[in-house]
C-alpha cells in the first residue's frame, strides 16, 4: 500500500502495474477491467485477491464464468494458496456458475441476489477493509445490456457503504469496440483495458489504463506476458499505435456485415 497525496492506495498485486497508477488503486474505488477473451482479466483479479490476503484485507471473489475450483487451480499455478485463505476466513469465493446448494453459491445471475450475497459474505468475514472482485459483472446484464449503467450504479452505490474497493470485469465486444454494456465505463472510477494482437505469428497481450480518477496515470500501453509459476508480468511500454492492436479493418467490416445480416434475419 502506498499514498499519493492523502489517498490510500491498494496494490493490485502486479508491482509494475501499481507503478503506472501512482502506487495502486485508490481505496473505495470501483474499477472496471475490460478486454477480449484470454487477455488476462481473470488473472489480474486473482493477483488483486491474493494481494488482499497478503495485506490483511478481507476478500470476496464472485466468479460467474469459471467454477470456484477452477479459480483456485489457476491461482495455485502462480503459487497463491486461495484454499488456505478461505479456510482462514480471510476470503469467500462466491460461485455463480455451478448452481451448488452451499451458502456461497448464487442460484441466478440477478443483481439483487449478488449484492445481498456480497453483504452476507462481508458480515461473515467481519469488520475491516475489504476487496470485492466480480468476474464478470457483465454476466449480470447479459440478456439486458441496456441495464448495464443502472445495475453498475446500483452496485457501486449500495456497496460503497461496506468499505469495499471493487474490481469488476466486463467482456469486450469486438464488433463495436465497446465494453459490453458501455454504461459501466462511466460509472467506474477507473478502467483498465486489456488487448491482444498477433504479430509475426505470435499472440501478444497489452494493458492500458484508460481512466483512473485522482491519479496521474501512465498513458502508455504496456505489453504483458503470463508466466507459469508467476502470473501476469509487464514487459514494458509499447510504441504500438492503436491500429497495431485492433483487428484489420476488413475483418471488422466483415464482422459488422455478418452481424447486420443476422439482425435482418431475426427481424
Ligand atoms: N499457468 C499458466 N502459465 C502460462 N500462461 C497461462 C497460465 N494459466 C493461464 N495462462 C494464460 O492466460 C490465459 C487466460 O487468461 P485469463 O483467464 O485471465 O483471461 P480472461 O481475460 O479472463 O478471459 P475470459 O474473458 O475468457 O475470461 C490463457 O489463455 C493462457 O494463455
Ligand atoms: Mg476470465
Amino acid at each position: 500500500m502506498s499514498t499519493h497525496g492523502s489517498i490510500q492506495r491498494l496494490s493490485t498485486g502486479v508491482v509494475e502495474l501499481d507503478r503506472t497508477i501512482g502506487g495502486g488503486i485508490p481505496e473505495g474505488f470501483f474499477v472496471a477491467i475490460t478486454g477480449e477473451p484470454g487477455t488476462g482479466k481473470t488473472i489480474l483479479c486473482i493477483h488483486f485477491t491474493w494481494q488482499g490476503v497478503v495485506d490483511g484485507d478481507l476478500c470476496i471473489y464472485v466468479t460467474t464464468e469459471e467454477s470456484r475450483a477452477s479459480i483456485m487451480r489457476q491461482a495455485a499455478q502462480f503459487g497463491f494458496n486461495l484454499e488456505k485463505a478461505v479456510d482462514d476466513r480471510r476470503l469467500v469465493i462466491v460461485d455463480a456458475l455451478m448452481g451448488l446448494e452451499d451458502q456461497w453459491s448464487l442460484k441466478s445471475l440477478e443483481m439483487e441476489e449478488l449484492v445481498s450475497k456480497v453483504i452476507e459474505a462481508k458480515k461473515s468475514l467481519g469488520y475491516g477493509r475489504a476487496r470485492l472482485i466480480v468476474d464478470s459483472l457483465s454476466a449480470f446484464w447479459l440478456d439486458r445490456p441496456a441495464m448495464a449503467r443502472r445495475y453498475s450504479y446500483f452496485a457501486k452505490k449500495v456497496l460503497a457503504k461496506w468499505d469495499f474497493t471493487i474490481l469488476a470485469t466486463s467482456q469486450y465486444a469486438i464488433t463495436t469496440s465497446d465494453a459490453f454494456g458501455f454504461g459501466l465505463e462511466h460509472i467506474a472510477d477507473g478502467i483498465i483495458r486489456f488487448r491482444r494482437s498477433v504479430k509475426a505469428g505470435r499472440l501478444r497481450r497489452y494493458v492500458l489504463v484508460e481512466k483512473m480518477r485522482q491519479t496521474p496515470h501512465s498513458l502508455n500501453m504496456h505489453e504483458i506476458t503470463i508466466v507459469d509459476g508467476k502470473g501476469l508480468i509487464i514487459i514494458g511500454p509499447t510504441e504500438s499505435r492503436r491500429e497495431d492492436v485492433s483487428l484489420p479493418r476488413e475483418v471488422t467490416e466483415k464482422m459488422m456485415e455478418a452481424k447486420r445480416l443476422k439482425e435482418e434475419e431475426i427481424s
